[in-house]
């Protein structure tokens, strides 16, 4: 049965929908049977992988209202023959006011996951970046969350929340965990850089992925040819980078024991370091 894991991180343009599009892709050239959902209204996973507005007619939105099957909204083969894609419009960010009164508002994406999890290895959800109904309709269907970390200045703070809200999220999902969480725009040259990476291993020690995402312009130019990194560039450090997170995710999955929360809900003090990053390349990097 297909591990549901939610891409989410309530902070805005931390890296969710380049981390959920590269590393889905990946997945699905390492012969994972993957799902992509997009689950925010901004549709940038839907535009990712390639997919325009006019090409569909039904998608996140209409299956978390109960207007169409899951299955009949899924596109099947999106640039791999591995990867699927619920796609979504705009239209999605009505749901959160349209299912207010609805008794069933937070289980509606799990119940409809339900139908369909049988057939993938891996089911990757972009969150949207907020904590409302529809966030709480991935975390509800989610096995792990990954929480992707941007290297830059107050990285860690506001993580308290997400953690929170993990937590109460377990009343009806008791099982939720922290997949993994993984550092992304890493620049080695930059001290920042280095010091939030150590505070995030300090505070989610094994949890954070052994492989960091460094600053990589391909990885911002991809989508904009709707192409998965590792279509656009699979030389890129970038490229290189999103395959060795879908390697180490791999092994994760097929381990006995996943690792979970360990129930901390204080984060550490961000770094007091003000250095801005930069916007270049730089060569992938391991453990800093
Ligand atoms: N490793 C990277 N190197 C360079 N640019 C990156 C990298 N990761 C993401 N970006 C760029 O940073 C911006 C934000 O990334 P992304 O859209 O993935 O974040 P997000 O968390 O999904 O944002 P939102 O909260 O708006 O959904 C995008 O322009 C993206 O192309
Ligand atoms: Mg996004």
């Amino acid at each position: 049965m297909g591990r549901i894991l939610a891409i989410a991180n309530q902070k805005g343009g931390v890296g969710k929908t380049t981390t959920a599009v590269n590393l889905a892709a990946s997945l699905a050239v390492a012969e994972q049977r993957t799902l992509l959902v997009d689950a925010d209204p901004q549709g940038n996973a839907t535009s990712g992988c390639g997919v325009a507005r006019d090409e569909f007619q039904v998608g996140t939105y209409e299956v978390l209202l109960g207007n169409t099957p899951i299955q009949d909204a899924i596109r099947k083969g999106v640039q791999f023959s591995h990867l699927d894609l619920l796609p979504t419009s705009p239209d999605l960010a009505g749901a959160e006011v349209e299912l207010v009164d609805d008794d069933e508002r937070a289980t509606r994406l799990r119940d409809a996951l339900h139908a369909v999890r049988d057939r993938y290895d891996v089911i990757l959800i972009d969150c949207p970046p907020s904590l409302g109904l529809i966030t709480l309709n991935a975390l509800v269907a989610a096995d792990a969350v990954i929480i992707p970390l941007q290297c830059e200045y107050f990285a860690l703070e506001g993580l308290s929340q997400l953690m929170e809200t993990i937590e109460r999220v377990r009343v009806i999902n008791p099982a939720l965990g922290v997949e993994g969480v993984l550092l992304t725009m890493y620049d080695g040259r930059v001290n920042l850089s280095r010091q939030v990476a150590a505070d995030a291993r300090a505070y989610f020690g094994e949890r954070v992925f052994t492989t960091v995402i460094p600053r990589n312009i391909r990885l911002a130019e991809a989508p904009s040819f709707g192409k998965p990194i590792v279509v656009y560039d699979l030389a890129s450090v970038g490229a290189q980078g999103y395959m060795a997170v879908a390697r180490e995710l791999i092994e994760r999955l097929a381990a006995p024991a996943t690792t979970q929360d360990s129930g901390h809900s204080q984060t550490p003090d961000t770094t007091k370091a003000t250095t801005k990053d930069t916007n270049q390349d730089t060569t992938p990097d391991r453990t800093p």
